[in-house]
């Protein structure tokens, strides 16, 4: 019938018909044999790594990233991304298909291209795309012969290197080409594509170096988009590039450029992005500035001479960021275009009052930086109009007057630092009312403030910094302080407050300071329920009385300063890393205890019924995803958590594990002749020679009859002892980890079966574990960047070794901060590697805690798929990198360490310890790009992760 109606109409109809009269033919039509064979060898040369399932759907044109053409009947666009594959062999059997518009092989582990491929795909005259990104390509860039129709080359993020010449001339369609990430150096390519036909082009992060060669590179009239950032370019900006007359994107930043920025640049009326961060440029700022422009990036140059007033008028105008420069004079801003979302004037020296009616069509402005100029006068009241400001900076200036009632209207603000200036005055007004339910931080220190502190500042519910030492503050602290719902850190430092202390909010977390104050009487035996406070100073006061023994118990505390104060009597005796100065009091520390470790099981008994708590708060989370069905193994498992735990706390009992087999493992004469395994099992029946606990693992310290110490690991697992059946399997697992040889993987030396639990031996780290040092004791503090940035590489290392075992890769059970071991600051240990091929999480249903690993670490996709991946690894390595970053445990109370992060995301620099960022630009930039790579990494999606490998590779490029 069809066909019948077909034959007769018109040609005016012939067009829409056509599509109806063959649309049934369209289903029937057929791959031609060619094609359908060719697909048939690539399916079995991927293999297991790609499964296109040939049984079941024969049709090629179905599978998975394969795409065919209207009539189905030949594959134009093959997507093979992100699926491990490391073997090129299949690529020049792509090109045997030659009707191929589009490759993808993306996120891979390519290591090469083969010559083949360039030769026969080259010949394919639609080939139009062709995505190498993210594989570890290395060696120099090949040299693309044909490719005539090529439009699209992306080879970002490999390992390429040397110089480019005509290696990309041949392709004459090419308009975007994509090098970002690599390390290519010598000066920048300039033939690419001899048609001249080049959009496009990215070459960021890489290692290219000279100057920016002025006619070849900018006779590309057609360039709309240049990113040559992150390289090693010297010289001016040429000024030819104004006759780029359809460039919208320039950026030039972090390279070592220098020269003015060419006046004209900035009215190229099609360019609508431009940023020149992190160089070396001076001079002043071009005066005319196109109507189009966006986003404007100039900070962290050498420029000077006044802003030019209309610089924030350009009506799309939506960041310009001049942060970091010398730029002075007064801030004359005629008009603020209404589009303005950033402004950061930061760090300039920039003079007079703030403009004040500038701001009041700025109904989008959410982050203003004027921090650390010269500005004097008031703050504008018209600031309170800005109703979106999220941040406001003001800090470090001269200003004066009083704080403006109309802050208070601010119900986005979360930041306002108005710290070291004059302002003077009472700070109840902004606060009276209870706006500001979002402030985060208020820092009002360093100022003249005067009266007391308003009792509404409690009812910020979001509060968590409050900083207002260093003023003229008096009266007594409000005692609704006390219900703060936030608070993490209080300080009320350098004022003249008096009175009794009263009860604080037990957030309070990482300092409370009253010192050089007023206050008198004895201290408050009540602060020791500060459980989460790690320091306290109270010094400079007319406190008298004892020091209450309580205070002892306070879990978390690492800093306790009393000095100067009236106080007197016995100083009880606190644990080995808190820092206690008394010196200015009449205190007299109490006799050392014979016992040296009382305090210790006190304090770790605590920490193990908090990691049963958050061990419950997995699983109650995990319930509600999964559902019934696993409450029962839950239950289970949440008996055994506690069995275990109060097991290995109160064991004190019984006599020696009785060895049931034990083996050196480890090749190295000094240690086997060290070893001694009965003082190994004297060494674990001994509470107090706990040095570490870990989910699934407790070390003993034991000193060997030779002197030398050792870690024997306890696993906790195998408490109820391994069955025989199972020891020769476990045997086998521990003799192929000894194997293992990798700096930065602590390996076994030996082990013990006994008649209670498994236990293995291993090198002794005298610094513990990455979580102790980071978050415990005093030396956090001290954990400089390269300590850090050299944990941060060593784990990366070791891990990326860990998966890359060909045979089988070994997976973290419980990756945290705590299973990383440092065998200095700078050289960590992947411990506790064993737990995959001992507990196996699949099988023993009794352990589904063992999937869940430590709250804080547990990628948000285990609650569904309960099975341990390598992205799962990667989302754990992530938290630990930001711990590294913020100087923050994994959690906090309660909240992830990964949420929090995510919610500031927008201000970077909050987000980075700033005891570490401050102590220079070049390791505040590191950070920055470092928390760019954990970010990526906790991804939500596990298929947005990144592999180890490459994160080594993202980490070692951030150097
Ligand atoms: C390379 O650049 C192109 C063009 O801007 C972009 O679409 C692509 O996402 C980039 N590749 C990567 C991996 O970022
Ligand atoms: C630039 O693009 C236009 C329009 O796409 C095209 O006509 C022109 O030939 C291109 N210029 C060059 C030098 O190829
Ligand atoms: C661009 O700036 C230059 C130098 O200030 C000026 O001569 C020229 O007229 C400006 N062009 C436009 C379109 O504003
Ligand atoms: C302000 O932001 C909103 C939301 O992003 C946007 O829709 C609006 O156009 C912006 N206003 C101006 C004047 O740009």
């Amino acid at each position: 019938m069809a066909t019948y109606n077909c034959m007769y109409t018109s040609s005016f109809l012939s067009v829409f018909l056509l599509y109806s009269c063959f649309s049934p033919i369209m289903v029937f039509s057929q791959l031609s044999q060619n094609q359908a064979t060719t697909m048939a060898s690539l399916s079995n040369l991927l293999a297991p790594s790609v499964t296109w399932n040939t049984a079941n759907h024969s049709n090629p044109c179905s599978w998975n990233g394969v795409t065919c053409d209207s009539t189905k009947s030949h594959v134009i666009m093959i997507s093979l991304s992100g699926n491990s594959l490391n073997s090129s062999d299949f690529l020049p059997v792509l090109c045997q298909i030659e009707t191929l518009q589009h490759i993808d092989v993306s996120n891979n582990s390519l290591s090469s291209i083969p010559h083949d491929f360039i030769t026969e795909c080259g010949k394919i005259k639609d080939l139009k795309l062709l995505n190498f990104s993210g594989n570890n390509l290395s060696g120099s860039l090949p040299t693309f012969n044909g490719f005539a129709a090529l439009e699209y080359l992306d080879m970002s993020f490999n390992v390429l290197e040397s110089s480019i010449d005509i290696q990309l001339d041949e392709m004459i369609s090419l308009k975007t080409l994509n090098l970002t990430g690599n390390k290519f150096n010598g000066h920048l390519p300039t033939k690419l594509g001899k048609s001249m036909v080049l959009e496009q082009l990215l070459l960021a992060k890489n290692q290219f170096q000279g100057e920016i060669p002025e006619e070849q590179l900018f006779s590309y009239e057609n360039l709309t988009l240049i990113d040559l950032s992150e390289n090693h370019l010297s010289g001016a900006i040429p000024s030819h590039i104004v006759h780029l007359s359809k460039l919208q994107t320039l950026f030039l930043s972090s390279n070592n450029l220098s020269g003015p920025i060419p006046m004209s640049i900035l009215n190229i009326t099609t360019l609508v992005r431009f940023a020149a961060n992190q160089n070396n440029f001076n001079g002043s700022l071009p005066s005319a500035i196109s109507n189009n422009l966006i986003s404007l990036d100039l900070s962290y140059n050498d420029l000077s001479g006044p802003i030019p007033k209309n610089i924030l008028s350009s009506p799309r105008m939506e960041v310009v960021d001049l942060s970091n420069n010398r730029l002075s004079g007064t801030l004359l801003l005629t008009s603020i275009s209404p589009s303005i979302v950033r402004l950061r004037l930061g760090n300039n020296l920039l003079q007079g009052n703030i403009p004040s009616d500038a701001f009041a069509k700025a109904q989008n402005l959410t982050y203003l930086e004027l921090e650390s100029n010269e500005l004097t006068g008031g703050i504008p009241a018209m600031l309170g109009s800005c109703h979106n400001l999220a941040l406001l900076d003001l800090s470090q200036n001269h200003l004066s007057g009083i704080l403006p009632a109309e802050l208070g209207n601010l119900s986005n603000l979360q930041v306002l630092n108005l710290q070291m200036n004059k302002l003077n005055g009472t700070i109840t007004t902004p606060f009276q009312n209870g706006q500001l339910q979002k402030l985060l931080k208020l820092n009002l220190s360093m100022n003249s403030l005067t009266g007391s502190i308003p009792s509404q500042i409690s009812s910020l519910s979001n509060l968590r910094f409050l900083h207002l030492q260093q003023n003229n503050m008096s009266g007594s602290i409000p005692s609704s302080i006390g219900n703060s719902p936030a608070l993490l850190d209080l300080q009320l430092g350098g004022n003249q407050l008096s009175g009794a202390i009263p009860s604080m909010p037990l957030t309070l977390q990482v300092s409370l300071n009253l010192s050089h104050n007023n206050f008198s009487g004895s201290i408050p035996s009540s602060l020791s329920i500060l459980y989460n406070l790690e320091i306290l100073d109270l010094s400079y006061n007319k406190f008298s009385g004892g020091v209450p023994d309580d205070l002892t118990k306070m879990a978390a505390l690492t800093q306790l300063l009393l000095n100067n104060n009236q106080l007197s009597g016995l100083l009880p005796r606190f644990r080995d890393f808190v820092h206690v100065e008394y010196n200015g009091t009449s205190l007299v520390p109490a006799p050392t205890s014979d016992n040296t470790t009382p305090n210790y099981s006190q304090v770790s008994r605590k920490k193990g019924s908090s990691v049963v708590l958050a061990i419950l708060v997995a699983i109650a989370a995990a319930v509600f995803l999964v559902g019934l069905i696993t409450l029962l193994v839950v239950l289970v498992s949440r008996r055994y958590s506690k069995v275990n735990n109060e097991h290995v706390h109160s064991g004190e009992d019984h006599g020696l594990p009785q060895i049931l087999q034990s083996r050196l493992l480890t090749p190295n004469g000094l240690h086997r002749s060290n070893i001694d395994f009965s003082k190994a099992m004297e060494a674990v029946a001994e509470t107090s020679n706990v040095t570490l606990k870990t989910k699934f693992s407790t070390y003993y310290k034991a000193i060997m009859p030779s002197g030398s110490i050792y870690f024997v690991k306890k696993m906790n697992s195998t408490e109820r002892a391994l069955p025989a059946s199972s020891h020769a399997r476990f045997g086998k697992e521990m003799e192929a980890l000894a194997k293992l040889n990798n700096s930065n993987v602590m390996t076994p030396l030996a082990y013990v079966l006994s008649s209670d639990a498994a236990y293995t031996l291993y090198e002794f780290v005298s610094n513990g574990s990455l979580f102790d040092v980071l978050h415990h004791g005093s030396m956090g503090n001290s954990l400089d960047w390269a300590s850090r940035y050299s944990i941060a590489v060593g784990v990366a290392q070791g891990l990326s070794f860990l998966h890359g075992i060909t045979s089988s890769p070994i997976l973290l059970l419980d990756l945290s901060s705590k299973s990383i071991m440092l065998k200095s600051l700078k050289e960590p240990l992947v411990g506790d590697i064993e737990h995959y091929k001992v507990i196996d999480p699949s099988r023993s249903t009794g352990n589904f805690s063992a999937v869940a690993g430590s709250v804080g670490y547990v990628p948000p996709e285990y609650a569904y798929t309960m099975k341990v991946t390598v992205a799962g690894n990667v989302y754990s390595f992530g938290v630990i990198l930001l711990e590294l970053l913020t100087g923050k445990p994994a959690v906090t109370e309660g909240t992830e360490l990964v949420k929090w992060v995510l919610r500031n995301s927008m201000n970077k620099d909050y987000i980075i310890d700033s005891n570490v960022s401050k102590t220079s630009q070049a390791v505040r930039n590191q950070m920055i790009s470092i928390l760019q790579i954990a970010l990526v990494c906790v991804s939500t999606s596990p298929g947005s992760r990144p592999k180890m490998k490459s994160v080594l590779r993202m980490l070692l490029n951030a150097r």
